[in-house]
């Protein structure tokens, strides 16, 4: 059965971030719909995105991700009292700062008058150098209020959601685009995130989804761990959450970091450190991919009756090792398969088959395990 995707005016916001769900949300909804769970863990929660519709339908979630943005939306959309009221006066006292030269604009504005975004240090630049300034006097000043834990993680989520509308980038910061993009020439504004209301209890966790998985007992896990890339030639580093978000990470710390590279990366963000095992996608000795055990311990630890998994058919993952993985953790109840290039889902029976190694572009995969 094929049934055409509505067209989805979600209320959730996000910055552009590579494996958002925002296009499955649909999808995701009616899956947990289905098993009645009042309780989600949403163990790899990104832009929160997920976490946000969940909460929106009623259900109470505990958001995890190892990455400081995802932990700030969380505690912005989730667990900040939802009072516009409250925040504007913050946000207006914020907007209305002149720009100051700073170190953000020492690594990451670029001159606008000349068509390529090249800075002082002949590298291509995130930003143009009008809006770095009235970064580097906004984030200044949001350290020198004091402000609660919420009131700070409204104000970062809102700057960062008026960054990410002026950046010169194609959605990550591993490199910039050469010429200056049309919405960088824009400016920084920030606005007050708007806040669905919902019910009372959630929890942000920051730390690694078997961690969170071990001590958080939902109804439902839902798990969408990085890909990879079913490109055997790219390295891995190439798509580590940390390296190609590193600059949101700074942005929310203000911690000045030491940087390499030209993208002037967070040294934190190397290829030897921050390491994360779902983001491994080399063999490990018993001739699996790290990344495929590190998800079957995953699985192994946690401990809701229902399990819903997003694979993405990019992956590096081949379809006998999940499937060895999922039937491992309990039967599959439901398979389902987005094209997003045509906009249509489709209901799987689990024994066609659901993809072509070397991978049919495009689509994404829900599976619900029930045990
Ligand atoms: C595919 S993205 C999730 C996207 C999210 N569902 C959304 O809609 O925005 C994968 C996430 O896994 C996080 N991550 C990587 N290693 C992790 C770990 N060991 N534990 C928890 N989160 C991890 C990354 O920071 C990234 O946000």
């Amino acid at each position: 059965m094929t049934v055409a995707i509505y067209s989805s005016t979600s209320r959730t916001k996000g910055v552009k971030y590579a494996g958002s769900k925002l296009r499955l949300l649909p999808h995701i909804l009616k899956l947990v719909r289905q098993t009645g769970a009042e309780t989600v863990l949403d163990g790899f929660s990104g832009t929160t995105r997920v976490s946000q519709a969940l909460a929106a339908d009623g259900v109470r979630v505990t958001a995890n991700d190892t990455s400081d943005l995802s932990r700030v939306f969380a505690e912005c959309f989730l667990t900040a009292k939802p009072r516009e009221g409250r925040y504007a006066k913050l946000i207006e006292s914020l907007n209305r700062l002149p720009g100051k030269d700073g170190w953000f604009s020492e690594h990451y504005g670029g001159d606008p008058a000349s068509p390529e975004s090249i800075g002082p240090d002949g590298l291509k630049k995130p930003f143009q150098l009008h809006n770095t300034r009235r970064l580097d006097a906004i984030r200044d000043e949001i350290d020198r209020l004091s402000l609660s834990r919420c009131e700070r993680s409204v104000a970062l989520t809102s700057l960062v959601l008026a960054l990410d509308k002026v950046d010169n980038t194609i959605g990550h910061f591993a490199s910039y685009l050469r010429e200056w993009s049309p919405r960088s020439y824009g400016d920084l504004r920030l606005e007050v995130p708007r806040f669905t209301r919902t019910i009372d209890g959630h929890e942000v966790l920051q730390e690694d989804a078997a961690d969170a998985a071990e001590r958080t007992p939902a109804d439902l896990a839902y798990f969408d761990p990085p890909y990879g890339s079913n490109n055997a030639k790219m390295p891995p580093s190439r798509v580590r959450y940390g390296a190609y978000y590193h600059f949101w990470k700074t942005v929310i710390l203000n911690d000045r970091p030491e940087l390499f590279g030209k993208a002037k990366r967070r040294k934190d963000s190397a290829d030897d450190a921050n390491y994360s095992p779902y983001e491994d996608f080399r063999f490990a000795p018993d001739g699996e991919f790290v990344a495929v055990n590190a998800l079957r311990d995953l699985l192994s630890k946690t401990s809701s009756r229902f399990v819903l998994l997003s694979y993405s058919s990019g992956g590096r993952a081949t379809r006998r090792s999940l499937e060895a993985v999922m039937r491992g953790c309990g039967d599959i109840v439901a398979a389902v398969e987005v094209d997003l290039r045509r906009n249509v889902m489709a209901e799987m029976s689990w024994t066609k088959e659901w993809t072509r190694e070397g991978g049919a572009p495009n689509r994404e995969y829900l599976f619900l395990l029930a045990r």
